[in-house]
């Protein structure tokens, strides 16, 4: 345990006995977690070879969707969790290796975000037993489940928070408390919802303090008004009572049979005043913690950071210098995802391959998740962040304006006193193209453009260095719920308009090619399943990027032993060559169109259509 001393000692000023004492209590977590892990998931981390390089592996796919939306349209009665066995079929037949369910535990609120118990089933989507099943189903299958763990933040209902405004000391000490009793907002701290829970901090009148809220807050001023039924209390890292109750948190839903464990708002969890207060390094030394600890019970249960940042701030999730590997070993890959939507929105990829230019190889056996949509907003926050001054400012303008035209999109967070464009949008994917607006007006010609862009996102997705995620009811082409504004509850937060069930009817015309759903189905099914064969899609493999023009082409070179693969992408309106030589070379087409011997540069790509080609050998 002298590695774990070091870790703790870079975070907490402790004297040689706490130390001692808290190793101590650590050691017991993990004895009691391998005691606990039950013979299956024994044999289930054996047979991953006691690790958690099967994140990488070229056929991973990831399927983001809630519980209870994924159940809805399937016969029978019963609890979502109960019913879900059902559906591993259809994800399966997908392509899918990997079914992440959004927070299924006991809530108060924010679809799932505000956690009232992290190891209990909220009723409404079943039991702790109908989720075992339902992962002993899916293991079966060879299939993996992720699940969120919120560890950022409790609900104010969590029995921590009940005890912490009951007055225990213990619990007091988790979460963080506004030492001036002003409720003055940290200058440089992100306020992550303006409109409906301004500022950083959560007045608690029972104990006459402001306790720190990034997320959700019932009452942000003292004096104004109750704006939510429930609010999300930061833990307070800097306090290690609160890393160990963790660990055992992370110990004990590893223990269910989780294979990936999505960090939640990762990088919120450390504070330091004068600072941001996002992603500090010694959350990092928290990451290696929470894996060090993991590699002890559960080895094979992966690690996925949710830090929508920057680059330079983000590769160090995957963990740094000797730690390289031993952190995250997936992060959702912000940077790449605004990028995308704006070479599809103005036919124009070249700031997406600026982007993947900077971007380093991720360590072996680390990945990218790389999407185009999950459940929250399109954000364009980072955007000014990579493109700094007016470039950045324009871009940004011209994506928000873009999508939310009239009949698209919705601005979420919309900040009207600072920014002009807001921070994202929210929208499925068909809604955001324009689907919608073409379905109402029967205009043909705009659907089969729609269905080319969502081909071409699915391919510039799958041929992204990283793992693929779709997120439900895309694969079907899914319009987005409306009926989110006329629900209280619900209508504040626009995110609500993409959280849809997933359409039993389109699941029923998924091998109709006339339709939608059909089309995008089997699309997706295809570039799956050709994927999955091609050793040069790893997750961890390396990109070069070859071109990317102002004439709307990409194309990208995916190196491997046994041939490179290179992908070209083309966003504009007119046909045009590939123009750029890839080596000559004989190539065959991965999705079974012509060999091409000699040199790739004078094939003509379509508007908004691609190609993956597979070098076989010496022209
Ligand atoms: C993450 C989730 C988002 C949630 C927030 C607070 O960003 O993706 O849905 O509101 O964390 O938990």
């Amino acid at each position: 345990m002298r590695h774990l001393e070091t870790l703790l000692l870079e975070l907490y000023p402790l004297s040689d006995s706490t130390l001692r004492d808290l190793v101590g209590r650590f050691e017991r977590v993990v004895e009691e977690g391998r005691a606990a892990r039950s013979p299956a998931l024994k044999t289930w981390d054996a047979a991953r070879g006691g690790n958690t390089q099967w994140v990488a592996d070229p056929s991973h796919v990831v399927y983001v969707a809630y519980a209870d939306l994924l159940a809805q349209g399937l016969p029978g009665e019963g609890s979502p969790l109960g019913l879900l066995p059902e559906r591993l079929g259809y994800l399966h037949e997908l392509g899918v290796t990997d079914l992440h369910l959004l927070p299924i535990m006991k809530t108060s609120g924010d679809a799932g975000f505000a956690v009232d118990d992290y190891t209990t089933v909220d009723p409404r989507f079943g039991t702790n037993e109908e989720f075992a099943s339902l992962v002993a189903a899916a293991h079966e299958r060879g299939m993996a489940l992720t699940l969120d763990l919120v560890l950022n933040h409790t609900s104010d209902s969590h029995e921590w928070a009940r005890r912490a405004r009951a007055g225990e000391a213990t619990y007091r000490a988790f979460y963080v408390e506004d030492e001036s009793g002003t409720g003055d907002h940290w200058p440089q701290v992100p306020d992550v919802f303006p409109d409906f829970a301004p500022g950083h901090w959560d007045w608690v009148p029972e104990l006459g303090v402001y306790l720190w809220s990034t997320f959700y807050s019932r009452q942000p001023r003292a004096d104004g008004p109750v704006l939510n039924d429930f609010a999300q209390w930061d833990l307070d890292y800097r306090n290690p009572e609160v890393l160990l109750a963790m660990c055992e948190t992370m110990v004990r839903v590893a223990n269910m049979g989780v294979d990936c464990m999505r960090l939640d708002a990762a990088p919120f969890l450390w504070k330091e005043k004068g600072t941001r207060c996002t992603s500090l390094p010694q959350l990092h030394t928290l990451m290696r913690i929470f894996r060090h600890v993991l590699d002890q019970v559960a080895p094979s249960t992966a690690l996925l950071a949710e830090a929508n940042d920057v680059l330079e701030r983000l590769v160090p999730y995957f963990g740094t210098a000797g730690f390289a590997g031993h952190e995250c070993q997936l992060a959702y890959a912000f940077p790449f995802m605004p990028f995308l939507w704006h070479a599809v929105a103005f036919g124009e990829p070249g700031p997406l391959g600026r982007v993947l230019r900077a971007a380093p190889p991720t360590p072996p056996g680390c990945a990218w998740l790389v999407f185009d949509e999950v459940h929250d907003e399109v954000s364009l926050e980072i955007v000014e962040d990579v493109f700094p001054g007016e470039e950045g400012e324009d871009m940004c303008r011209r994506i928000f304006r873009h999508y939310t035209q009239e009949g698209r999109g919705v601005p979420f967070r919309f900040d009207p006193q600072h920014e002009e464009y807001g921070h994202g949008f929210s929208g499925t994917r068909w809604t955001l193209l324009g689907g919608e607006v073409a379905d109402r007006a029967g205009d043909e010609a705009a659907r089969a453009r729609i269905l080319e862009e969502i081909v071409l996102m699915e391919a510039v997705k799958l041929t992204l260095p990283g793992v693929p995620l779709v997120y439900s009811g895309q694969e079907l082409a899914q319009g987005s719920d409306w009926s989110f504004r006329e629900d209280p509850g619900r209508a504040p937060d626009t995110r609500f308009l993409k959280r849809v069930a997933l359409d039993e009817e389109a699941v029923g015309q998924r091998g109709d090619m006339a339709v939608a759903a059909g089309h995008v189905y089997q699309a997706t099914r295809r570039l799956l399943e050709a994927r999955a064969e091609e050793p040069a899609f790893a997750g961890d493999g390396a990109i070069e990027v070859l071109a990317a023009t102002p004439e709307g082409m990409l194309v990208l070179r995916r190196p491997d032993p046994s041939g490179d693969v290179v992908a070209a992408f083309h966003f504009g309106a007119e046909p045009r060559p590939v123009g750029v030589d890839p080596g000559h070379g004989r190539y065959r087409d991965l999705l079974g169109g012509r060999a091409v011997a000699g040199d790739l540069q004078g094939e003509v790509l379509e508007p908004r259509s691609f190609r993956w080609w597979k070098a076989a050998g010496d022209a």
